[in-house]
């Protein structure tokens, strides 16, 4: 099929719509992948509501997506996947820079000039009778000093919709591009093509996907190929393909930082703001820290972002941040009254939910929504659900996808273009033992040593030992774009530029669990306390003890007041016990192997004085 027979569809709106671009080197791309993929038409969208309507419509009209009930949740949808693309395929991962080096040994590489001629022929004829829609969007505010520019092609008008909530996305940005603008290529394809080779066609799917999947980064030219998966990650280009692997290097390149973080403004009692930005790998609670409501008196917690952030050195000297997506692609089960109840406030309209349970009143359930569940539901997968079924009646990691703006602890300088200027770090992981509920790092190198040795544990560990360590750097293993030892490199970098002027880092660890194996410390809304001593900390306002492995709260330096703490639980929160930490040393020695001799000296020399401190 030739382009000049594709029709063209409008948004359905009277407003006029570009039919292409006058960006010639768009419009040769956009007719370059549609020669490949062959599409039945070509949509360019203009982000407008109109837009998004009229895509919601055809999706339920076409049974792929459920209109919940508008008395409980107007404007919203379910989404139920294939049970077979329920969420990021790492082990199809590639990252396919030329070298193989530049990889490393954490990623999937791939040589490129062989990947690409595979993804020829996977892509060959793969949006067969569907329509292609291009999807220029912006990471950040339009045209922000740290924003970027991207565009999608899809065929999948589910990714679409979400695009438009993670995102802004639309006419607006076509023109920046048009304007000039730099912008990163992504190509997304379900794989699952309506008509074959022979001209042959089959019908639709309520979740078409492929058993064959690929979601390819080529560092080098900026680009992202993904293939035979709807769902989150792999297919919402926006977010870990282009805002983390891609950017990573872009980021390396350019001397910023692009991480896996939440961005949080805290406001004290006397009114003085701070602003922290806090990775945690997946599962540790990120979503539920960003939108924390503090327990102490006076102290006010605003939600920026909840998963990733753009960081740069700005005019001052100072580290600036942003979050460059719009929207929140939150996991659902865990989500409520209790636990995160303004998460749920955001949900009440405008939500697209994947794979959630279907309540009878035409709302939606989960896990963990409420103490009890319903008496009947149809689960994820539609079938009927009753509490003794004995199965999930969400999928664990169903999500919504819901615009920031809707969020109401949204922080006011949320949408700055030049970002918040960020006070301190944080590193967290899920650990059991060894690793205290807060620590605050000598120096820029040690707060790096800290994000390099992010880990959490499977198991718990006996008496002097540690439990089985599952590695997350930075909680950036799944999205680092090239090798995770030059990455702390570029960390040391970073914190070299900045000097006396960089943030504070800290380890935080809401997970430490008592001899008994229960959690020495309440977690959520509590966790402000922690909060309180860190900006106290920044501030020069709060008293530390140095151990060999940071400076922890001096005594009454951790506000406690009100919380139903054991002297016991709160010695136990803050032990370090040196065999158990130089055994741990050990696997930090082991783990640091991996990467032969490109771990800087600068973290060999922080593990070293470690070892030594703890033998003293
Ligand atoms: C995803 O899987 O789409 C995703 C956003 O990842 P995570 O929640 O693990 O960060
Ligand atoms: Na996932
Ligand atoms: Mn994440």
């Amino acid at each position: 099929m030739t382009i000049a027979a594709l029709s063209v569809h409008t948004g359905g709106d009277e407003t006029p719509k570009k039919y292409g671009t006058t960006d010639p080197q768009l419009q040769a791309w956009v007719d370059e992948v549609a020669r490949l993929t062959q599409p039945s038409d070509i949509v360019w969208c203009d982000g407008s509501m109109q837009e998004a309507d009229l895509l919601t419509k055809q999706l339920v009209t076409e049974g792929k997506l459920i209109r919940l009930n508008p008395e409980w949740r107007p404007n919203s949808f379910l989404a139920r996947t294939s049970p077979s693309d329920v969420a990021r395929v790492e082990d199809r991962t590639f990252i396919c820079s030329v070298n193989e080096e530049d990889a490393g040994p954490t990623n999937n590489w791939a040589d490129p000039v062989a990947m690409r001629s595979e993804l020829d022929g996977v892509f060959a004829g793969s949006m067969r009778g569907r329509t292609m829609y291009v999807v220029p969007f912006s990471m950040g505010p339009l045209g922000g000093p740290i924003s970027q520019l991207g565009v999608e092609i899809t065929d999948s008008p589910y990714v679409v919709v979400n695009m438009g909530i993670m995102t802004r996305m639309g006419a607006a940005v076509q023109q920046l591009i048009e304007d000039g603008a730099s912008w990163v290529r992504t190509v997304h394809s379900v794989g699952y093509p309506l008509i074959d080779a022979a001209g042959l066609r089959r019908d639709d799917v309520e979740w078409p996907c492929s058993d064959t999947k690929y979601i390819v980064q080529y560092p080098e030219t900026r680009e992202v190929w993904s293939f035979g998966s709807g769902y989150g990650g792999n297919a919402l280009l926006s977010k870990k393909t282009f805002a983390l692997r891609i950017a990573s290097v872009m980021a390396r390149d350019e001397g910023w930082l692009a991480e896996h973080m939440l961005l949080i403004k805290v406001t004290s009692p006397e009114g003085a703001v701070s602003h922290l930005a806090a990775a945690f790998p997946s599962a540790c609670g990120k979503t539920n820290l960003s939108m924390l409501r503090p327990t102490i008196p006076g102290w006010t917690v605003e939600t920026i972002g909840d998963d990733i952030a753009w960081l740069r050195q700005g005019d001052d000297g100072r580290l600036w941040a942003i979050n460059p997506e719009a929207g929140f692609f939150g996991v659902a089960p865990g989500t409520g009254e209790l636990t995160n109840p303004t998460a749920v406030q955001t949900l009440w309209g405008n939500t697209i939910f994947t794979n959630v349970a279907l309540r009878d009143d035409g709302d939606v359930w989960w896990e963990g929504l409420t103490e009890t569940a319903p008496d009947h539901l149809i689960d994820w997968q539609g079938n009927d659900w009753t509490p003794d079924s004995g199965r999930p009646a969400a999928h664990p990691n169903s999500r919504f996808t819901v615009a920031a703006a809707q969020c109401p602890s949204i922080a006011d300088d949320w949408e700055d273009a030049g970002g918040v200027p960020i006070d301190a770090i944080l590193f967290g992981g899920r650990r059991a033992t060894n690793v205290p509920l807060v620590a605050e790092a000598r120096s820029w190198k040690h707060g790096v040593f800290m994000g390099a040795t992010i880990s959490s544990e499977k198991t718990a560990a006996a008496e002097g030992t540690v439990g089985e360590l599952r590695r997350d750097p930075f909680a950036m293993l799944p999205f680092c774009g090239y090798n995770m030892a030059d990455y702390w490199s570029h960390w040391l970098a970073v914190g070299k530029e900045l000097g006396q002027k960089a943030p504070a880092i800290f380890q935080v660890n809401w997970f430490r669990k008592g001899d008994d194996g229960s959690f020495l410390w309440p977690g959520f809304g509590e966790n402000s306390r922690v909060i309180e001593w860190i900006v106290r900390r920044v501030q020069g306002d709060a008293d530390a003890v140095t151990t060999p492995i940071g400076l922890l709260p001096a005594e009454g330096a951790l506000n406690l007041d009100g919380l139903d703490l054991t002297p016991e639980a709160t010695a136990a929160l803050f032990e370090i016990d040196p065999q158990s930490w130089l055994a741990e040393c050990d696997l930090t020695e082991e783990y640091f192997g991996l990467f032969g001799d490109k771990v800087s000296p600068a973290l060999q020399a922080e593990l070293a004085s470690l070892r030594y401190q703890l033998k003293q």
